[in-house]
């Protein structure tokens, strides 16, 4: 069976090419530019017959149309994936995130495809009104990057009702696990790897951090289970950003402290995701301490005792 990751070789993407290609009837594309990912990340998969790396943009409508001959089902990963990205940089974050998910809708109704999988995030939501944060909330997304998410969810629901493509929607809450970087856990693994304060803007922020193996597994199951709405994955409790630091800082055993700087008004401050569709519709259940993979990050980390 012929799949489609987009974005295959960054952070949730690798995690997912690793998971399907333990299926031996798998033939997997990855499409990626590099943009933020890297070919390292899929080194394990080299000389794999099965999978394939094409080096490639989602803003390539030709090259879509003709990786995706033939293809049963879509991944659809690529992006600017995060918020001070598509700040900094909203051209690129409209012309991945929307006009390349057009792309990916497009291509995907022309070849058929059974069913296409997007990544679309909590940040649609904006600052929510209540906690934990329902898939039924207004998206009132506050910044270009959760704008872009919202405005790819809506392709997805009109390639669906106009054109009978099936797709399914996973809202990620704050993703985390090996293979990361640039964002809070990696960035602070780093300073605490490197005998340096950690950053904190503001301090008040709760984040929903949801380990990636769990991402991973909502994703394989999306793509077989009937999903007609979309489907927040968290782990339906909010972890306090100073909660976080004292852990990771009890972790490396040093004695780190905070540099707090004002906060970023950009980003959305608190966020909890209701998780009744996850449970129901997925099956999946959240492990009762949420940052329990914190260890296994720590134990592997690349820049520990240089
Ligand atoms: N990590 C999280 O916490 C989180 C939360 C919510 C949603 N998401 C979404 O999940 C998906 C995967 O996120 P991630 O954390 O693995 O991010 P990532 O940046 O590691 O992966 C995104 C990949 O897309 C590639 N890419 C970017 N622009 C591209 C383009 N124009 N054409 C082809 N490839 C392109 C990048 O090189 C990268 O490999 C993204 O869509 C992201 O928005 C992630």
């Amino acid at each position: 069976m012929k799949i489609i990751v987009t974005g295959g070789a960054g952070f949730i993407g690798s995690h997912l090419v690793d998971r399907l290609a333990h299926d031996a009837a798998n033939e997997i594309v990855v499409i990626d530019n590099f943009a933020r990912g890297r070919r390292e990340l899929l080194a394990a998969h080299e000389g794999d017959p099965r999978v394939t790396l094409v080096a490639g943009d989602i803003r390539d409508a030709v090259l879509l149309n003709d990786a995706f001959t033939g293809a049963d089902t879509v991944y659809h990963l690529a992006a600017q994936s995060n918020v001070m990205g598509a700040v900094s940089n909203i051209d690129y974050s409209f012309t991945t995130n929307v006009v390349g998910t057009y792309n990916v809708l497009a291509a995907a109704r022309a070849a058929s495809v059974r069913r296409v999988v997007f990544a679309s995030s909590r940040e649609v939501y904006g600052e929510a009104s209540e906690l934990p944060v329902a898939e039924t909330h207004p998206l009132n997304a506050k910044n270009a990057y959760g704008a872009s998410k919202a405005a790819g969810e809506l392709y997805c629901r009109v390639f669906r009702e106009t054109y009978g493509l099936d797709t399914a929607i996973l809202r990620l809450a704050n993703v985390y696990g090996p293979r990361d970087h640039g964002r809070v856990i990696p960035l602070w693994f780093d300073a605490v790897a490197e005998q340096r304060d950690l950053t904190v803007f503001g301090g008040q922020q709760l984040i929903d951090f949801v380990w990636v193996d769990q991402v991973v597994e909502a994703f394989m199951r999306a793509a077989t289970r009937p999903v007609a709405e979309p489907i927040n994955i968290g782990s339906g409790r909010g972890t306090p950003i100073l909660e976080l630091a004292e852990r990771v800082i009890a972790l490396s055993g040093t004695s780190a402290k905070l540099d707090v700087q004002p906060a970023r008004s950009i980003e959305v401050a608190r966020f909890e995701a209701e998780i009744t569709r996850m449970r129901e519709q997925l099956d999946l259940t959240p492990p009762e301490d949420p940052l329990f993979g914190l260890p296994v990050i720590w134990e592997s980390w690349p820049s520990r005792g240089r």
